[in-house]
């Protein structure tokens, strides 16, 4: 039986339809350009997500896709959404370049003040993610460790650095996710020895990811305090998120893993 009552707390996301999506470019080891993807099972696959958040009670936004921008179902990658202050998003390949200003010229028609433009490579919430009034950042793949200090001044929280070192796990949001204002779950080997101490030091409490859990994408979740979204096949995760009072929703989004993504890719927090 577990010892905490979980409450949910009633988010606003923002979601694009995976209508142009593709794996037309590799630009991480799961992208298998010659093994085709399958567009309307990956739609299908995403409404019921989309479905899923508005059962729960969160508010989602959708974000017309572009045609030429077979990612843009990435969310997460949009910008960084905090305090009502947006920051954009600057990729680091080409093939996603052009997603950046699309998500921040969002954010303009969409009533927001405070945006800016970023100086230096971020890849959003991929890379960027809110624990309570802290911010975890990774880097070793994408974003560039300058980006780190650019939101730190930029939203005026602290924020600590994170380095990635398995090409699997090439986002920090495919390697950690964030279940509460103050919990967390991760996979260790995806980081340096030394991150591996931050985390150890900074959650003592976390939950760890196997190895299996991890590369069944497991940790590309999204939750909302109380229900945890991830891939149903992180049956490790999943009995231990139960153990811990957290309500487990299993989702099969097998179309967006070709491309190396998964729920909480697909999901932007506009946190007000
Ligand atoms: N194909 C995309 C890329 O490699 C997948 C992005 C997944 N997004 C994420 N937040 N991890 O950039």
């Amino acid at each position: 039986m577990p010892e905490t009552e979980r409450t949910a707390r009633p988010r606003r996301l923002l979601m694009c339809r995976p209508r142009h999506f593709d794996v037309c470019y590799s630009i991480n080891p799961w992208m298998h350009p010659e093994k085709p993807a399958d567009r309307n099972l990956a739609q299908l696959q995403w409404e019921r997500l989309r479905e899923r958040y508005v059962s729960l009670g969160h508010a989602v936004e959708v974000l017309e896709p572009l045609p030429g921008l077979p990612d843009m179902v990435f969310a997460a990658n949009g910008a960084t959404v905090l305090d009502g202050k947006v920051l954009g998003a600057r990729f680091r390949h080409a093939e996603r370049t052009a997603e950046g200003p699309a998500y921040l010229s969002w954010f303009v028609r969409n009533g927001y003040q405070q945006v800016r433009w970023p100086e230096f490579i971020n890849e959003g919430e991929g890379d960027l993610l809110c624990v309570g009034r802290r911010i975890l950042a990774g880097t070793g793949f994408r974003t560039d460790l300058r980006a780190h200090a650019e939101a730190q001044e930029y939203f005026g929280l602290p924020v600590t650095s994170l380095t990635l070192v398995n090409p699997n796990h090439y986002h920090l949001d495919t390697a950690l996710a964030v279940l509460s204002d103050t919990e967390i779950m991760y996979w260790p080997e995806a980081f340096t020895p030394g991150t591996q101490g931050v985390l150890r030091e900074l959650y003592p409490d976390a939950i760890l990811a196997t190895a299996s859990d991890a590369a069944a994408f497991g940790l590309n979740a999204f939750s909302d305090g109380r229900n945890v979204l991830l891939p149903q096949a992180a049956r490790g995760l999943i009995a231990q998120l139960e153990e811990r009072g957290f309500e487990p929703i299993g989702v099969d989004l097998s179309e967006l893993l070709k491309a190396g993504g998964g729920v909480k890719c697909c999901t932007l927090e506009l946190r007000p």
